[in-house]
């Protein structure tokens, strides 16, 4: 036997036993004739100490060194007063090494286990070492207990995991599709799924009612912190349940797993529908623990001469709000407030007007700002009322297109809630409801080559059900349409979204054709969706889970890369395997392929997180 325990579970109970533990050198100490070797496994640290009175095993202990794999067999022993250790599980014995059996040698290690500071590169180059790092080990461990309730909780409830395929069409869900070339079709190409979105649909027509799948997703696309190429779903449809009914579902499913891995009660989720989110926290993903929040100005400084404020203010496809910092104005200084400009600018604002509020019953003569100057005493005063400004706060303004202010104030709003210890912790989580079917992007493509620019694109995917059940509503008035879309938000971040989807066909081709998706892509692209809806299709709905952001959330980390083995780097490569990598002309032609790459080209897309 090459084992009797784990380092981690020797613990006081086995003192005076002997037993054999196995693992990797953690770190050897020769302390003035005894050697200290703190092996470590899976389970935790166990302390080794070897006496030059067994003389053997203090000789194979000296030639040890970190990483080396070995066996150690001893008995166990009280630590001697004064060095028990008490983060450790094993802190409060050692074992007395009788013999090492040393299976395989390591190179010097690129860096040790317990160094924080070693760059993601080099962790990601040498992924299977970063992985032996107890906190990685604890974060897979994690993932495999989230993913085991997740499976507990599904089969309870009547869900069927079916798998789907991977080698397939394009889905879309907004991002670029990765591509397999097809050898045996010349010139044609499989997608990745970006999502089993069609598939689980699919299966709603062929009756099998509830359906889940753990599934890998790949999206092309500029990549973050919470991004990955390939990541991974809790991708779940039902059939003949109404938005309420998916939504409590799914709720059940996220309460009891924070309530069970984190012993944490999120309580019921409130709603908020989207035009709340966006006014009072300019984000569709609301960070609740938060307590900022934009406040709405137009009317306030509709007449003003200060045309930075009154142009925006007259622009229905604008907006002017303020962000209210409590204690700002004696927190902040011109510097810190130059740096914030320069932050919101990232976002497209061209400004960041501000007052301080030095003394709030002093009107004009208590604020100090560059902008005070162009306003009036009845603007000043209502801006303050309405904020409820008290002495000492800081007031900050956005002005612009309506996007570019949320984006900007509602970034600075998490940005300063972090700098200045406002934001809360512990958890908020909340559904955003009452989508819009459509936005209109004026930066698009035309839909028709040649018309005017700018087409409605849809914010969740064109599967998604408006609330009005007639294709002639939804023609006559796209832009008001509201959609029967959630997404499921826990501190900010979207952990998942899905809706009620489309199933009569009449109203998933009207969704198409004000998409601009002409008829012949339609049929060429989704004609099977198209024609599956026509041959009995029940109401069905789902959602989609990030599994990676999920598990990063409850891990307490701030990559999904932490909570992934084997991940990406910002520019979508392996270091370890070095993937995606180049292949031979042989293989190219048989795949009809010919590359017209420039060797030694910079990434694409590196997008900075
Ligand atoms: P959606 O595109 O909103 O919906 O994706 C669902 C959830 O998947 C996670 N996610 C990602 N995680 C890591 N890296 C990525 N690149 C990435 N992209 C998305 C997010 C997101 O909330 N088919 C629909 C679901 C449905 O309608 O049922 C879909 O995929 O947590
Ligand atoms: P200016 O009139 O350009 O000198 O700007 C006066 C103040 O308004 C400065 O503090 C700018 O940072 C700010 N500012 C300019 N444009 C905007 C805008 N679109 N939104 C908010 N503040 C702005």
């Amino acid at each position: 036997m090459m084992r009797t325990h784990y380092c981690g579970q020797v613990t006081q109970d086995l003192v005076g036993d002997t037993v054999t533990v196995a693992g990797w050198v953690h770190r050897r100490r020769d302390h003035g004739g005894v050697i200290f070797i703190d092996l470590r496994d899976r389970e935790g640290l166990l302390q080794c100490v070897f006496d030059p009175d067994t003389a053997e095993a203090f000789a194979a202990a000296d030639r040890l060194r970190s990483e080396y794999v070995v066996t150690i067999t001893g008995r166990v022993r009280p630590r001697p007063e004064g060095t028990q250790n008490t983060g450790l599980a094993s802190g409060q014995i050692e074992l007395l090494g009788k013999s090492v059996t040393l299976l395989n040698r390591a190179e010097t290690p690129p860096f040790h286990l317990d160094d924080e500071g070693v760059g993601e590169d080099t962790r990601l180059r040498y992924r299977y070492i970063d992985l032996r790092r107890p906190q990685m080990q604890k974060n897979l461990r994690l993932r495999h207990r989230v993913l085991k309730m997740i499976r507990d909780y599904m089969d309870a409830h009547g869900f069927v995991d079916v798998e789907t395929p991977i080698l397939t069409r394009a889905t879309p869900e907004g991002a670029r599709d990765y591509l397999v070339p097809s050898r045996t079709h010349a010139g044609e190409f499989f997608a990745l799924p970006q999502s089993p979105q069609l598939f689980k649909q699919l299966l709603m027509m062929s009756g099998l009612d509830r359906y889940y799948q753990i599934a890998r997703c790949f999206r092309d696309e500029d990549l973050r912190a919470d991004r990955q190429p390939e990541f991974t779903q809790l991708d779940l449809e039902t059939s003949f349940l109404d938005m309420p009914e998916i939504m409590a579902l799914v709720e059940g499913l996220v309460v009891q797993l924070w309530r069970d891995v984190m012993n944490v009660d999120l309580g019921v989720l409130p709603h908020m529908p989207y035009a709340e989110a966006m006014a009072r926290f300019g984000s569709d993903k609301p960070d609740l623990r938060n307590p900022l929040e934009l406040i709405e100005i137009k009317d306030l400084v509709a007449d003003s001469d200060f045309k930075v404020f009154a142009n925006p203010a007259n622009d229905p496809k604008c907006r002017v709000a303020v962000l209210r910092v409590p204690g700002g104005g004696e927190k902040l200084s011109r510097g810190e407030i130059d740096k914030y400009t320069a932050f919101v600018g990232q976002y497209g604002a061209r400004g960041l007007a501000w007052i301080k509020v030095n003394d709030a019953a002093a009107g004009r003569e208590g604020l100090q700002s560059p902008i005070v100057k162009n306003l009036s005493d009845a603007a000043l005063a209502g801006i303050l009322e309405r904020t409820g400004a008290v002495s000492g706060d800081i007031l900050f303004f956005g002005a612009d297109r309506f996007q570019v202010v949320c984006d900007a104030l509602g970034a600075l709003r998490l940005k300063v809630g972090n700098d200045l210890g406002l934001t809360q912790p512990g958890w908020k989580a909340l559904w955003v409801v009452d989508w819009p079917m459509f936005e209109w992007d004026d930066k698009a493509e035309p839909a028709v080559a040649g018309g005017s620019p700018g087409r409605w694109i849809s914010p969740h995917h064109p599967f998604t059900a408006p609330r009005v059940d007639s294709a002639e509503q939804l023609r006559n008035d796209p832009g008001h349409a509201v959609s029967q879309g959630y997404d499921i938000v826990v501190n900010g971040i979207e952990l998942g979204g899905g809706s009620v989807r489309i199933h009569r066909p009449d109203i998933q081709q009207a969704v198409f054709d004000l998409l601009g998706i002409s008829p012949e892509e339609q049929q060429e692209k989704f004609g099977f969706l198209l024609e599956a809806l026509s041959y009995g299709a029940p109401p069905h709905g789902g959602l989609a889970i990030g599994i990676d952001r999920m598990v990063m959330l409850m891990a307490g980390g701030s990559s999904i890369r932490d909570v992934i083995a084997f991940p990406k780097t910002q520019t979508a490569h392996c270091p370890l395997t070095r993937a995606p990598g180049e292949v031979d002309g042989r293989q190219l032609r048989e795949l009809h392929i010919r590359s017209t790459a420039k060797r030694d080209a910079p990434p694409v897309d590196a997008t900075p997180t």
